[in-house]
């Protein structure tokens, strides 16, 4: 124990503020309650999964001690010490009636009327109970001789407690007279000495406890508003406009519960397309088409005059608005034959495109127009999925997982900067709520952090929950992705692009790697099948396999896609080494089982919808 210290106990005797002193120092706040944020971990998650909302750790049996500081605090601080000076209840009056045995050369000091009841033993032992008075430092030299009273070391009389019977007294005597040299006032030590360095310390215990009490309550505050949260987001939402909670299976339903629709306009939504697009990619899914309304045709674009401007205002009619990349093909090298017509563009001054057909005629430079309105299609070249083998992102950059409240859902596919493709089905648990869904990409092993929010999603306005026909959803982001190796689009198929029963395909996902499984894959899973036709696929599943449909996988079983994987990309390695998406994993018996291929959305049926929506959707 330091001298300090032990002039602190002193001072506990003779003042108020020691008891306090103790106080706070014996229940001395604890550090406050440590928040936790748990981060979601990466999972081979089952379908029950929860990563969930942040979890708080805040030790139960921790005290979090007082809350509030001691007010009175006087040790160490001379001027507030209690000396033997005593103002007993009869309240007799100045020096020959007191046992003084100090005196105030400066005049009394008058003990404020709540200054703490000293606690000590020592400070007035015979009368406990009477408040003290608090004299201004005295130097022994000074003290008075009982008789006769020098008038200038009278002390004066001694103030009553507030709430003592006031007995009227001698009229106070004045201190020493203007102008006379105060002594230097010492504390009133009680015949202790007083270590100052204790005074120094004496601010870190003024600010300390304060503090540590305003952690307190802050990281109280913070573990209530976390639970709160964490009931809100799982029972109730919130109108912000009517300032009132609903229940949660309200929100999204269809029904307005909140003043001006709020729990209804940030919802997945239905999306009716009833136009056509003007734009079309044929062939390889390149060779640019438009339509020339004028001739209720669809025509090639010679590349003469073609231009940036014009590859753009071309692409927007799409919803692609990247750096578009052109070229020209001959025209002696397009497959297509007879009664071809070709035409010119103009670009109008709202960003239209006016189609200008030649009639009978052709291209003067003999070449048409080829247009990628994305860099798109781009994987390492290379020749859960059920029988699949460990991937990389870096093969197929354009795949995303569609997370719900930090919970895998669903795959999907990177269109662009804003659009990702996925399946309808994958929106029909009531997961609704669109600013819940997060976009995860760029990454092999699943992960829940810092995905992508989401703006908008709309489901083909002909797909019905739990059916299986129009099975597709487009997603819109709130901010673009940047493209870089782990991060690209995929291409979409020409408009006339015809593929094989047969033809190799592949399909990725991080979906369960056996079927009734619980567990997603962390790593993202590839597997190569192949087209199975329509109509085999039908003597299976009974005539459900529409136009637009795919049937793909291994007859013999074993290789498939399976929960989890659905909206993921089933994809072809295109003319050109690039890789087109022709399917949207939708569908199948189990997974994997002999004869029960895996079914997916056409995508190329789907075209007109997709080019329209992000269009219109800009
Ligand atoms: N519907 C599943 C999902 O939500 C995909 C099923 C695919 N099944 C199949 N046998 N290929 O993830």
């Amino acid at each position: 124990m330091s001298v300090g210290e032990e002039d602190v106990n002193i001072v506990i005797a003779s003042s108020a503020a020691g008891g306090d002193e103790g106080n706070g120092s014996g229940t001395q706040p604890s550090v406050p309650t440590r928040v936790t944020a748990a981060v979601p971990t990466v999972v081979s998650a089952s379908t029950t999964h929860t990563s969930g909302p942040t979890r708080t750790s805040a030790p139960s049996t921790r005290n979090p001690g007082p809350t509030t500081p001691a007010t009175s605090r006087a040790s160490g601080t001379p001027t507030t010490h209690t000396s033997g000076l005593i103002s007993n209840a009869s309240h007799t009056p100045g020096p020959t009636g007191t046992s003084g045995a100090t005196v105030n050369p400066t005049g009394p000091t008058s003990s404020p009327s709540n200054i703490p009841r000293p606690t000590g033993t020592t400070a007035n032992a015979t009368n406990p109970t009477v408040p003290t008075r608090m004299p201004a430092p005295a130097t022994p030299t000074q003290n008075p001789p009982r008789t006769p009273i020098p008038t200038t070391h009278n002390p004066g009389p001694v103030r009553t407690p507030a709430n003592a019977p006031r007995v009227p007294g001698p009229s106070r005597t004045p201190g020493p007279a203007r102008g006379t040299p105060r002594p230097v006032p010492k504390p009133d030590t009680g015949g202790h000495t007083v270590n100052y360095k204790k005074e120094k310390a004496f601010p870190i215990r003024k600010y300390c406890v304060p503090t540590v009490a305003v952690l307190l309550v802050l990281a109280s505050i913070a573990v209530i508003s976390i639970l709160i949260k964490v009931v809100l987001d799982n029972y109730y939402y919130f109108c912000v406009k009517s300032f009132k909670f609903i229940p949660l299976d309200q929100w999204c339903d269809g029904k307005s519960d909140c003043a001006g629709d709020e729990d209804e306009s940030r919802c997945v939504q239905p999306f009716d397309v009833t136009t056509n697009s003007m734009v079309r990619f044929m062939e390889a899914g390149s060779l640019l088409q438009l339509y020339a309304s004028s001739r209720t045709s669809w025509s090639f674009i010679c590349s003469d005059n073609w231009d940036a401007s014009k590859a753009k205002a071309v692409c927007a009619q799409v919803g692609y608005y990247s750096e578009p990349v052109s070229s020209s093909v001959s025209i002696s090298d397009l497959s297509t034959s007879s009664a071809i017509l070709y035409s010119t563009v103009q670009v109008l001054s709202d960003q239209r495109i006016q189609v200008n057909p030649l009639l009978g005629g052709s291209c003067t430079s003999g070449r048409v127009v080829s247009l990628s309105c994305a860099a798109c299609g781009i994987g390492h070249k290379q020749q859960r999925i059920i029988g699949g083998t460990n991937s990389d992102i870096l093969r197929y950059p354009w795949q995303v997982s569609l997370q719900y409240m930090g919970q895998h859902i669903c795959g999907g596919s990177i269109l662009n900067s804003r659009w990702i493709l996925s399946a309808a089905h994958c929106f029909d648990k009531g997961q609704k709520q669109i600013d819940r869904w997060r976009v995860q990409y760029g990454v092999t092993t699943l992960t829940y952090l810092f995905g992508s929010y989401v703006d908008k999603i709309f489901l083909h306005s002909r797909y019905v929950a739990n059916q299986k026909p129009n099975d597709i959803a487009l997603v819109k982001l709130k901010s673009d992705i940047a493209v870089s190796t782990s991060v690209q689009p995929v291409c979409l198929p020409g408009y006339d692009n015809q593929i094989v029963a047969g033809s190799v395909l592949w399909v990725t996902g991080w979906g369960h790697t056996v079927e009734g499984g619980s567990a997603l894959s962390s790593q993202l899973q590839e597997v190569t099948i192949n087209l199975i036709s329509s109509a085999t696929c039908n003597q299976e599943y009974g005539g459900q396999i529409l136009q637009s449909m795919l049937c793909a996988g291994k007859l013999e079983g074993g290789s498939d896609t399976c929960q989890g994987d659905s909206g993921g990309p089933l994809v072809s390695l295109g003319q050109n080494s690039r890789w087109d998406q022709v399917g949207v994993v939708s569908w199948g018996d189990g997974c994997g089982r002999p004869n029960k291929v895996g079914v997916y959305t056409n995508v190329q049926t789907f075209l007109n919808w997709i080019y329209e929506v992000m269009k219109q959707v800009a």
